[in-house]
């Protein structure tokens, strides 16, 4: 496989988190020649147009680089009230704003992690809505839904649940199938 750079961003400030717990299980199952970088969307400030009319905020254009320069895109979600957290429409909200967004076209995966027996499995709904939206190829199911998230990931927040990893492993190696069919 020819080098593959993904940009990945959990969808969760908690120091804790189970999902920014999945993104870094993902980085570290990717396959060959698959680089997950970690991004990091906490200081993205709220959406503000008046802002943007002015100049986008450094926050907000070190993201789109990176969304732009990466061959494809993870995101990790948690489920918030049956969607998003905000956090995250926020910064997509802001990167879509771009005359040159980052996601058209752009392989996408989505993944989450639930303490509920469901998983994520609305919070992935929505936001694959938005992300068709915005033209992004989104990698179909079989979705990544890690329910019962506190019996996957051991004390350290490992991902030691085996079938889970082996799934994770298959959904990345299909995300590289889906840049390679978009470079050939
Ligand atoms: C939740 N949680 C939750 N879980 C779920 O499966 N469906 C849901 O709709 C919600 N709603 C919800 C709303 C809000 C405001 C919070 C804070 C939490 C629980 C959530 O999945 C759980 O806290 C996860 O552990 C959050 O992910 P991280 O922070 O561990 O990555």
């Amino acid at each position: 496989m020819t080098e593959i750079r993904i940009f990945g961003v959990a969808g969760s400030l908690r120091r804790l988190s189970f999902n920014a717990a999945l993104l870094n299980a993902a980085a570290e199952l990717a396959p060959a020649g698959m680089h997950i970088d970690i991004g990091d969307i906490r200081h993205v400030p709220p959406y503000d147009d008046d802002v943007r009319a002015e100049a986008y905020p450094p926050e907000v254009e070190g993201l789109v680089g990176a969304m732009q320069r990466a061959d494809g895109l993870l995101f990790v979600t948690p489920e918030y009230n049956r969607s998003i957290p905000g956090i995250l429409k926020n910064a997509i909200d802001w990167a879509s704003r771009r005359p040159d967004q980052p996601f058209d076209r752009k392989p996408v995966a989505i993944m989450g992690a639930s303490r509920g027996v469901l998983g994520t499995i609305m919070a992935n709904h929505h936001l694959r809505q938005i992300l068709v939206y915005l033209n992004a190829q989104t990698l179909p199911g079989p979705e990544v839904l890690v329910g019962e998230a506190p019996k996957k990931f051991d004390a350290d927040l490992k991902l030691v649940d085996e079938p889970t990893r082996a799934f994770v492993r298959g959904h990345l190696e299909r995300l590289g199938e889906l840049v390679a069919d978009g470079r050939r």
